[in-house]
């Protein structure tokens, strides 16, 4: 058979007096004016369990969307075992109905879901309806119908044979089950965690991030209905150290897929590690962490693109994408048309509760996040090295609103400029024109990181050289745009260094690592 051949969702502009703005105002109301219960999710069956937090908005912490149950030790052993019970049945369904599920999801999402998942993204992670579109409507549905495209490609490729032989790959599942843990930061990267094994016939235990649990919740809902069966996808919101102990250390872990910090990818590497003797398998560890993408741009640049994608691309989101520009490189010679155009866009952006369709950002996820994020603006604000040109200021009063703040430095190590700030921070070096080749350096080794970058120039000769000299220092490199944004199948998304395993996710890259194949030869 032959896997229908995806194409990249169309968005919703949800543009003034359109009906899809009418309705999806009308679920962000349904929405907000409930309380739900989300139970811990083991075996299709609905746990609740005595540890009972809540979910907030973020743009307005007092105002509580839902209380979730958080799984416990009990909780996340069962969840191994009915991932277990699950694992020979889902392995053994013919792959067409494997598949048929997840594309039934993708069109639940594409069609009547998608105001039910944007208006929970929109509420519970703090995204515009323009940002929640892009990533839980059009990315969601693009994993969903990729990933299952990829699949489908891996296993027709097959070893060659010969008269009276025939060689076959067996694409099995891992040996025992996967654990996922996603962030709060894309709904679509939640989605595609514990999708993607699932869809190589993998059962998962899968953490979501306690911060995006409402949008994670509804997408775990929509899977049973398009007809998971019980077991194969376990959801469980709980705390990250009790899932180390339990569930990453249990013998069966046969594969990790995460997203977050690179903190916490090192430390369960390591977990991992002094552990390896008791697996059954080595287990595959797939990881996207942190990133300081950088902009760097050339003498031959043209101003305009420059300072609208630099605001999209450190601004988008509150800056809250691993992909976000946070550092940036300008040539003295365009440094004052650059700046005079950065504070005209910077003072156009309003900030606020994203029901309001006017505001351009959000609220930053949580209280720890708008601590982290407004420690980084205070140093810069006492700090003799670095001016703060625009923003600076925020207030936690109702929500954990930031306002969209640019440093400029004279020093290109700066702490701002090398540490990933993961808010609507962006810091500014400006080299003297005659130092491109120290000021490339910089780019390449000033961060631990190399996700996404971006040059802009104009003259083919330095577009050449930039992307040669820089091959290092970026898994997605953008030539004239913003480094944000990755489309699933036109730019497979992911990076190197302290950035992560590049195993590119929504691509064939991410999804072979989710088989164990096994080569039968058969004599006639
Ligand atoms: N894929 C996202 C982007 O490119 C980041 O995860 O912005």
């Amino acid at each position: 058979f032959k896997i229908p051949t995806p194409k990249n969702e169309p968005g919703y502009t949800y543009a003034p007096g359109t009906k899809e703005r009418e309705a999806l105002k009308a679920e962000l109301k349904r929405q907000s004016e409930i309380v739900i219960d989300i139970p811990v999710i083991i075996n299709g069956e609905d746990v609740k369990t005595d540890t009972i937090k809540q979910v907030v908005m973020p743009h307005d912490h007092q105002h509580v969307l839902a209380n979730y149950s958080q799984a416990g030790e009990k909780e996340l052993r069962d969840a191994i075992e009915a991932a277990m019970a699950a694992k020979e049945a889902w392995a053994n369904m013919p792959w067409e109905h494997r598949a048929s599920i997840f594309l039934k999801a993708a069109d639940l999402i594409s069609g009547p879901y998608r105001d039910l998942i944007n208006a929970s993204t929109m509420l519970g992670q703090s995204k515009t309806a323009y940002q929640s579109e892009i990533d839980a409507a059009q990315e969601l549905v693009d994993f969903l119908r990729y990933d299952v495209d990829c699949a489908n490609q891996i296993y027709q490729i097959q070893p060659s044979s010969m008269k009276n032989i025939w060689n076959r790959t067996d694409y099995r599942p891992l040996d025992g089950f996967v654990l996922a843990i996603s962030p709060f930061n894309f709904t679509s990267i939640g989605a595609n965690l514990p999708s993607a094994p699932a869809i190589m016939g993998n059962v998962v235990v899968w953490k979501p991030a306690t911060t995006a649990l409402l949008s994670n919740y509804y997408f775990m809902r929509i899977l049973e209905e398009a007809g998971l069966p019980k077991g194969v996808i376990n959801f469980v919101p709980s705390r990250g150290s009790q899932v180390s102990e339990v569930v990453l250390t249990d013998p069966r872990m046969s594969g990790f897929h995460f997203t977050g910090s690179t903190s916490t990818f090192q430390t369960i590497w390591k977990t991992v590690g002094e552990n390896i003797a008791n697996y059954q398998s080595y287990p595959r560890l797939v990881g996207e962490t942190g990133g300081k993408d950088f902009v760097f741009v050339h003498e031959s640049a043209q101003v305009d693109k420059v300072v609208a994608n630099l605001v999209r691309g450190a601004f988008e989101y509150q800056g809250q994408k691993c992909s976000a520009a946070s550092r940036a490189y300008i040539p003295a010679s365009l440094w004052e048309e650059v700046k005079a155009g950065l504070l005209k866009e910077t003072a156009k952006l309003k900030v606020g509760d994203i029901q309001d369709f006017t505001n351009f950002m959000g609220a930053v996820i949580d209280k720890p996040a708008f601590d982290s994020i407004t420690g980084y603006i205070d140093y810069a604000a006492a700090s003799e090295e670095a001016e703060i040109i625009a923003g600076g200021t925020y207030d936690d009063s109702v929500g954990y609103f930031v306002q969209p703040t640019i440093i400029v430095t004279t020093n290109p190590n700066f702490k701002t400029m090398v540490e990933e700030i993961f808010g609507p921070v962006l810091t500014i070096y400006v080299y003297e024109n005659d130092q491109l080749e120290e000021t490339l350096e910089l780019v390449d080794t000033a961060s631990i990181y190399a996700l996404t970058g971006a040059i802009f120039a104009q003259d083919r000769e330095a577009i050449i050289h930039l992307e040669r000299r820089l091959s290092g220092a970026a898994g997605n490199f953008y030539i004239n745009d913003k480094p944000t944004g990755a489309m699933i199948d036109q730019q497979p998304f992911g990076g190197s260094r302290g950035s992560g395993t590049n195993d590119k996710a929504g691509s064939v890259f991410n999804m072979v690592r989710w088989t164990s194949p096994r080569v039968i030869k058969e004599n006639f």
